[in-house]
């Protein structure tokens, strides 16, 4: 065990699985005060439990990111228990996916009133407590935020707007001394890709990505930490994630015309066919 976030305090939201389970355990092995929020309390707690076993101090608060006043609740509740608040993650997301012509705008909607205001809000509600701590700030955006795919149009939109947020926001906040740090994954072991259009795990859907191509959690928890550690402006996690953003960036002929092929002939896996209605 590190010890590089002892006795300092960590907020995080979608917390409740995934990414940010996994964040949670890696910042209590570091010594870190946690708070943990998401809308399903039954999981925090849970979560909660197990790590306060570890010797952890943790909060568990019920917050959805679409709501400011709960946002605003949550954020002054860890405060006053911990006494500030130095890495706020705005982790929380889901995954709006399908061809454009099934979606409709009401779709996009929804997903940036999570992937891009709900982080907004996450970051406005905890600003004051990052410039007195001269803190992190980190926010979840995607390798989805570099690269465009198909069936993909509402998550990247998100994605790609989150990441010109926080590569622009890292200027805004140099005066403060608030560090921000984009952390961009590749397909990492999560619920995310079992959760639907609404933003509800569905538990009978399985993971269409091939799972030699899933990173496990937790290690890429710990490669996350790692770069809030050191303030990155921004991390890739996964060597998947950082092929193919390198591949975008020098390769980008080829990578359409790969993408392209996939558009035009690849059959979806029936799984992804049902979701999206394309049988
Ligand atoms: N896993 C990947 O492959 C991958 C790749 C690139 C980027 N990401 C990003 O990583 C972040 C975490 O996702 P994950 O992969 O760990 O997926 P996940 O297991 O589905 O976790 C998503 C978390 O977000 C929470 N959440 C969703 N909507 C919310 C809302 N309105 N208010 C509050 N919490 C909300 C969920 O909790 P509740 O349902 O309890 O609210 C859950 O804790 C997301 O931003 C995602 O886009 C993931």
């Amino acid at each position: 065990m590190a010890d590089r976030f002892r006795g300092k305090t960590v907020l995080i939201t979608g917390a409740s699985s995934g990414i940010g389970e996994s964040l949670a355990h890696v910042f209590a092995d570091e010594g870190a005060r946690l708070a943990l929020t998401a809308r399903r309390l039954d999981r925090l707690e849970t979560i909660r439990e197990a790590l306060t076993g570890k010797g952890a101090e943790v909060l568990a608060i019920q917050c959805d990111v679409t709501d400011r006043a709960a946002l605003d609740a949550a954020v002054a509740q860890t405060a006053e228990s911990f006494g500030g608040i130095d890495v706020a993650i705005a982790n929380a997301g889901f995954g709006v996916t399908g061809s454009f012509q099934k979606l409709s705008t009401n779709d996009f909607r929804r997903q940036f009133e999570t992937n891009y205001f709900g982080l907004i809000d996450t970051i406005y509600a905890v600003l004051p407590y990052l410039q007195a701590s001269k803190g992190r700030l980190v926010l979840l955006s995607s390798v989805a935020g570099r690269i465009g795919s198909p069936w993909n149009a509402p998550y990247a939109s998100s994605k790609f707007a989150v990441t010109g947020l926080a590569e622009s926001i890292y200027y805004d906040l140099l005066r403060d001394g608030v560090s921000v740090t984009s952390i961009e994954p590749g397909y990492v072991e999560s619920d995310i890709r079992m959760t639907d259009n609404e933003g509800r795990f569905r538990t009978e859907w399985k993971d269409p990505v091939p799972q030699w191509l899933v990173v496990r959690r937790d290690p890429a928890a710990r490669a996350i930490v790692k770069a809030i550690y050191k303030r990155k402006p921004q991390a890739i996690i996964t060597g998947h994630g950082k092929v193919f953003v390198w591949l975008a960036r020098h390769f980008p002929r080829t990578v359409r015309f790969v993408q392209r092929q996939a558009a035009l002939r690849m059959k979806l896996p029936a799984e992804l066919a049902s979701r999206f209605g394309e049988e």
